[in-house]
């Protein structure tokens, strides 16, 4: 499938690492200008360092991106933290849960709202990642799968209030990256557990942030091997 990326300009969030550094090499492999925007600097492409709660940082980043290419066609949100994860909710702060939906949640909305006039002007799309945490849970995520359930949340209330430009999110499972080895470790290697690379996610970062999903707005795209899928019917 053609996706006709190649010139179009991108601006990834958490491209430093994992699945946002993955997005930036597949976009970078279709021809598309990729500017990379973390806390973290990200070799060989257009990198801006801002932190995504600091409203300031982020619009002066995203404006040195849109300027730099003369306009955005494609964000994509990956920027994101797990939080205090295997902590009960009992023992969760709200200065931890805050840190969670400052990062998750108003990081992705504030990129989105400064990249806004750019992406209105070309028509373009909004790939945020969500997870399937804002459908099920283990114990210990609380603040985690309530930000990943707002986002799935904003990026409808984003896909009816900005005209003209697509908004969806992708919600994998479990993926292998430094923050899932940080809070899982070594249950990744086990070959009973399905894991997902982190290309997996960008193959479909990619098919949303193009044309050939011109009629998919304001959804969540679930992939977790159909886990979620199955009943609990002894059977
Ligand atoms: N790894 C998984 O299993 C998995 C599954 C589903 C969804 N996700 C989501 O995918 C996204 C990427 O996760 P990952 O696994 O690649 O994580 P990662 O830790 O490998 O990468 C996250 C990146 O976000 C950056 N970042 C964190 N806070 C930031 C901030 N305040 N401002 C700017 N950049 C910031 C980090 O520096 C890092 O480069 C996250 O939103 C995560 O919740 C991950």
């Amino acid at each position: 499938m053609r996706l006709d990326l190649a010139g179009k300009a991108v601006l990834v969030t958490g491209a430093a690492s994992g699945i946002g550094l993955a997005c930036v090499r597949a976009f970078q492999a279709e021809g598309a200008r990729v500017a990379a925007l973390d806390l973290a600097p990200v070799d060989d492409v257009v990198a801006v360092q801002a932190d995504v709660t600091d409203e300031r940082s982020v619009a002066a980043a995203v404006g040195v991106v849109a300027e730099r290419f003369g306009g955005l066609d494609v964000v994509v949100g990956c920027a994101g933290i797990s939080g205090p994860v295997g902590t009960g909710a009992a023992e969760t702060s709200a200065a931890e849960f805050a840190a969670v939906l400052a990062v998750n949640v108003t990081g992705q909305f504030l990129v989105v709202k400064h990249a806004a006039p750019w992406l209105t002007a070309s028509q373009g799309s909004v790939v945020l990642l969500a997870s399937d945490s804002a459908f099920t849970s283990a114990p210990g995520m609380v603040p985690y799968c309530a930000s990943k359930g707002a986002v799935v949340a904003m990026t409808r209330a984003l896909a009816v209030d900005l005209p003209g430009v697509r908004v969806n999110c992708v919600c994998p499972s479990v993926v292998d990256t430094p923050m899932s080895r940080g809070d899982l470790g070594d249950v990744l290697d086990d070959p009973a557990f399905p894991v997902q690379a982190p290309e997996d996610v960008a193959s479909h970062v990619l098919y949303l942030a193009s044309a050939r999903s011109r009629t998919v707005n304001g959804q969540a795209v679930l992939a977790d091997y159909g886990v979620s899928a199955r009943s609990g019917f002894p059977a």
